[in-house]
């Protein structure tokens, strides 16, 4: 029997507590902290004020706008912490880009420590109170907490057991490198929308290829600059090369080079019709006489 791994701990400190008190008691959070997965304390920055208005800012140095939240707030509230955590990690528009990689990297941590700021932002030498400052996205929020939150959600999902099964987190987009392909479930027509075809037949490493080609279909317009790292294969240069990608665009990705097709040496008669592209066209019509499996009980997921 293996050990049930130890909960990943998260410290969350903030000037608002009662707003992210809920967030980590629903939902799959909620169950995973039922179930010993996760742990989650939360800090009132006001406790360490060190003065009775518990008031934890001051105006900037050099004049401007706005209040600044004094570091030695920040260093009473970190001294507190029972243990120390493995990172603390400081939520600002001013910081590193969140990306999954790093969630990848904080998953394997036993505790983390997110101190989430309001006003301008924290005094400059909480720079040495944290083990990195990090932005969840190039835009600038009204405080730090639904940073952290992402934070939570994205890390979280990635230890053993919070969201079950294991490939679902594999596929997702960003952990294989391209953008999610697209999902259907019944209706299968809905609004005279269908259901591509090959979902619904059993040829399961058709229905893979398919879902293959569609994340590439969809990361190519959408996220180009993802490809580079995707670890792209003979067979995605090939789908590249019917979306409309070109050669040179292709090489300039480092795409390996199409599978060579072994084709037979025959010419097509003229009334023969052109070979159909592998691609299948999102809005394929459910044919009318098409059986469609019968309907599954309701499942609850957890999720929305
Ligand atoms: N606080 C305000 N905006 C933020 C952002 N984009 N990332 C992290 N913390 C923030």
């Amino acid at each position: 029997m293996t050990e049930p791994p130890a909960p990943l701990h998260f410290s969350l400190l903030t000037l608002f507590p009662e707003l992210l008190r809920p967030f980590t008691q629903e939902a799959l959070l909620g169950r995973a902290v039922a179930a010993g997965l996760l742990k989650f304390d939360l800090h009132d920055l006001r406790e360490h004020a060190g003065n009775r208005w518990r008031k934890v800012d001051d105006s900037p140095y050099g004049g401007g706008a706005g209040m600044v939240i004094r570091v030695d707030v920040v260093e009473r509230a970190l001294a507190a912490l029972p243990v120390r955590p493995d990172e603390i990690i400081l939520l600002t528009p001013a910081g590193t880009r969140f990306d999954q990689k790093m969630a990848e990297e904080l998953a394997e941590k036993s505790h983390l420590a997110l101190l989430c700021g309001r006003y301008e932002g924290f005094d400059a030498r909480v720079e040495g109170l944290v083990t990195r400052e990090v932005s969840v996205g190039d835009y600038v929020m009204m405080g730090g907490e639904a940073a952290a939150a992402c934070i939570v959600e994205a890390v979280a999902r990635l230890r053993r057991g919070v969201i079950g099964d294991e490939q679902s987190w594999r596929d997702d987009s960003y952990s294989s490198g391209l953008l999610d392909y697209p999902e259907y479930t019944r209706p299968a027509v809905w609004q005279g929308q269908g259901v591509p075809e090959v979902l619904q037949g059993g040829n399961h490493a058709a229905i893979v290829r398919w879902r293959r080609d569609r994340a590439l279909e969809r990361t190519l317009s959408r996220r180009p600059d993802l490809l580079p790292a995707a670890g792209l294969t003979p067979h995605d240069s090939a789908a590249l090369l019917e979306l409309g990608v070109d050669a040179g665009h292709l090489a300039a990705l480092g795409a390996p080079p199409p599978p060579q097709v072994k084709a037979k040496r025959r010419t097509r008669r003229p009334e023969e019709p052109m070979q159909t592209p592998s691609v299948a066209v999102l809005t394929d019509k459910v044919p009318a006489d098409r059986k469609v499996p019968a309907e599954r009980a309701p499942t609850d997921s957890g999720e929305q």
